[in-house]
């Protein structure tokens, strides 16, 4: 790692590659799922070389305190918050607006559940209880209001591996603005780091960081970026008829238009459900083929791989 040009600071204070190997004094170390402060403190020296020499911090899900701990050390205005004394960053309105920096570190989601030592009608407000899509739709409704209260907005999240995949956040939320950097953040305390796996699995030991710039002014206009969506996509409009033709004459002893079309609604029957003329369709492919020098003509409607 050390070779990698731009970690570890070669290049200055700031670089898509982030690592804090000691987290440092800022915070509860002992809080689940905190981060380093030297994190937020890069991104102050970074507005503070953009002009900003007081930036006025704002981190809604503070946990284990680091922001506020930063924050205070270099004795910026700011204001913290949390579930944990009852505030839902969702639903209620934030503190005030006028922000320089937004800090959302939003939960692990089922990862880590914050709720358990909550009274039982804040528990339904933890997002880390929430279900996928409700989760994923509270982040962005987040990521705006933030958006609508900073100039910058900040956000800090995991993938969080599942059965046959992972779920990520920064995929699926909606980004608010201007995106200014993806930056890798190194995950020092992973759970990854702690188990033992057999090479089945991929350990997740990296987490990302957002800088978004929303510079939104009072009326003014305020533009994001909208969440991904599942969409089921038609195969047959991304394998074309010259691909299936030339995957299939790959396995034929005789090329000819009937056995071309056996082998078509063998492997890539899918190409057969859109049209009539599938004999029309694959003599027109064999003679594309032919004029491409893939295949020769050996005798009338017999063809042999060039
Ligand atoms: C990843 S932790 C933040 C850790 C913090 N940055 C630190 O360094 O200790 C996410 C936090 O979001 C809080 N949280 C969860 N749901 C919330 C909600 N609806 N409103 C406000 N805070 C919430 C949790 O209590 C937890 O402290």
């Amino acid at each position: 790692m050390k070779n990698i040009q731009g970690y570890q600071d070669q290049f200055g204070e700031l670089t898509t590659l982030i690592s804090v190997p000691e987290r440092g004094k800022f915070g509860n170390a002992n809080y689940r799922g905190n981060y380093a402060g030297e994190v937020l403190a890069k991104l102050v020296r970074f507005l503070q070389a953009n002009g900003i020499q007081r930036p006025y911090i704002y981190d809604p899900m503070v946990g284990g305190g680091t922001s506020r701990d930063v924050a205070a050390a270099l004795q910026l205005p700011h204001i913290v918050d949390d579930i944990h004394n009852g505030f839902d960053v969702v639903n209620d309105d934030f503190h005030d607006s006028g922000f320089d920096l937004t800090m959302l570190h939003y939960p692990y989601w089922k990862m880590i559940d914050y709720a358990a030592d909550l009274p039982k009608e804040l528990q339904g407000k933890d997002m880390s209880r929430m279900e996928w899509r409700e989760f994923i739709e509270a982040v962005s409704h987040v990521n705006y209001k933030a958006a609508a209260h900073s100039r910058y907005v900040a956000v800090l999240v995991g993938d969080m591996a599942v059965k046959g995949g992972i779920k990520s956040i920064q995929r699926e939320m909606a980004w608010p603005g201007q995106p200014v950097r993806h930056i890798i953040k190194v995950q020092h305390n992973a759970m990854s780091y702690r188990k033992q796996y057999t090479g089945k699995f991929i350990p997740i030991v990296t987490e990302h960081l957002l800088l978004f710039r929303t510079d939104y002014r009072q009326g003014g206009e305020m533009w994001i970026l909208v969440p991904a969506q599942y969409k089921k996509i038609d195969i047959d409009a991304y394998v074309t008829w010259k691909t299936a033709v030339k995957n299939v004459i790959k396995q034929l002893g005789e090329i000819t238009p009937a056995t071309v079309f056996e082998g078509i609604k063998q492997r890539f029957p899918v190409k057969l459900q859109k049209t009539n003329t599938p004999e029309a369709t694959i003599r027109k492919t064999l003679q594309q083929l032919e004029a491409d020098g893939s295949i020769r003509r050996t005798t009338r409607g017999i063809y042999e791989v060039a």
